[in-house]
């Protein structure tokens, strides 16, 4: 039963697309659980570059399943332009399964997003503009479209009248346009019909998998920080990037998980607002933001950088119950002299140690940063862990000093190649 997690262990970016990708090749099964196309996953492979929002870049192997389960909310107008994109790319794209249950974003969740944010003023909260947080309004309120209603015409008419009755009186109040129920209702039966060879229960597919033994890779998008319950609410997303994200959005019992991996980049990034305590607001924030191409997927924003902030990991590994490291993009600090590590930080002259829970407390927390010295030279070479320099090691046995986790794997560069695997994934 090898099922393995893969969660973000900061505020997402946190290279996941690339080691996904590079679990995919050991995997049968690869699962989206949770969130929607405000994920960005880049997957390079030779000099051929993909970017894809909600199909998992599993895709991108033959023999690969693909499953976006019950806990995505799935923008038809992208999933089928991601599909066309990957089959005019001469990708197969029939190893895809969708969840009927799966929540539908409509095109007033994101007027919505946007009208929200822009009501929010100086309180923004930095969302991606998809629609993601009023889709999973709508979810909990019990008024969203799922993808089986697409799929049944009676009850797709029945349910977004309903809806739209209720998000016209939304719009009204904030001066915007409605939306029209006939055009609405023709464009995504049409989008139903065209998704419809991919939808099932994807419950059972992915538990019949693990039940032949298959390997399964749950790919978690965002990350720890962005999850609703356990990240800096209210700059969160609205879904569940956490380890138990997978169980509730796949249909699958905490059982069956056998290994929870957390990726961590060698440094922090954050896009979108709130509280950083290892935000570095200068040259070096800058020359790695640069050296690291740190702008958004989705939304080309450049990102928020710090020092690696083993605060939040600690955090991130109780949360997830995390049972392995995997450090991204540790190339990007190949030119620093010296590099830091908040160990922890300092409120009101007191040590705290573990992340604070009031957004209030954190804004007020100054880090402790220890700096360690850097290596100097380029690491993209190195495929064995004995190839890195003293000092990268160092670096990396000093974070597993300070989670308790080991690292099982090194990512030294873009391409699939430049990885070095400690220890067999599965
Ligand atoms: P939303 O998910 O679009 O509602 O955005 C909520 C917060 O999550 C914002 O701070 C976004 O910048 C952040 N966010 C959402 N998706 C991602 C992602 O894939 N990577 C990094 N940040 C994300």
């Amino acid at each position: 039963m090898p099922a393995v997690v893969l969660v973000g262990a900061q505020w997402g970016d946190e290279g996941k697309g690339k080691i996904v990708d590079y679990i995919s090749r050991q995997a049968d099964m690869v699962v989206r659980h949770q969130g929607g196309s405000n994920a960005g996953h880049t997957v390079v492979v030779g000099d051929q570059e993909y970017k894809l929002h909600l199909i998992p870049s599993g895709i991108l192997y033959p023999e690969t399943w693909c499953v976006i389960a019950n806990g995505v909310v799935v923008d038809p107008v992208i999933l089928l332009e991601e599909l066309d994109y990957l089959q005019q790319r001469g990708v197969r794209t029939d190893r895809l399964r969708i969840s009927a249950q799966a929540h539908v974003v409509m095109p007033y969740h994101k007027q919505l997003d946007r009208l929200q944010e822009g009501a929010r003023g100086a309180a923004k909260l930095g969302t991606t503009g998809r629609g993601i947080g009023p889709a999973y309004m709508d979810k909990a309120a019990r008024t969203g479209l799922r993808v089986a209603d697409l799929l049944n015409p009676a009850d797709f008419a029945a349910r977004l009248r309903e809806a739209l009755e209720e998000k016209n009186r939304l719009f009204r109040a904030y001066e915007a346009p409605g939306w029209d129920f006939d055009q609405l209702y023709q464009e995504f039966l049409d989008y139903g019909q065209r998704l419809k060879p991919y939808v099932t229960n994807t419950s059972v597919v992915i538990n019949r998998a693990l039940d032949e033994n298959k390997r399964v890779l749950f790919e978690g998008a965002q990350g720890t920080m962005l999850d609703i319950d356990h990240g800096t609410y209210p700059y969160v997303t609205s879904s569940h990037p956490v380890a138990g994200g997978a169980c509730i959005g796949a249909g699958v019992g905490p059982t069956r998980i056998s290994q929870v991996y957390g990726v961590v980049k060698a440094y922090t990034t954050r896009v979108g607002d709130g509280p950083f305590p290892s935000e570095l607001e200068d040259a070096i924030g800058e020359h790695i933001r640069q050296v690291g191409a740190e702008y958004g997927t989705t939304t080309n924003r450049p990102r928020r950088i710090g020092w690696l902030d083993t605060v939040v990991l600690r955090h991130a590994v109780r949360v997830n119950g995390m049972t392995g490291l995997i450090v991204t993009r540790l190339d990007v600090l190949d030119d620093l002299e010296r590099i830091g590590i908040v160990t922890a930080y300092r409120y009101r002259g007191q040590l705290v140690t573990d992340f604070p829970e009031s957004l209030g407390v954190l804004e007020e927390c100054e880090p402790v940063v220890e700096m360690v010295p850097g290596w100097r030279t380029g690491i993209g070479g190195a495929r064995r862990y004995e190839d890195l320099p003293p000092e990268a090691r160092e670096y990396l046995e000093r974070i597993e000093a300070l989670t308790g986790v080991p690292v099982r794997v090194v990512s030294v560069g873009r391409d699939r190649a430049h990885t070095i695997e400690r220890v067999p994934l599965f």
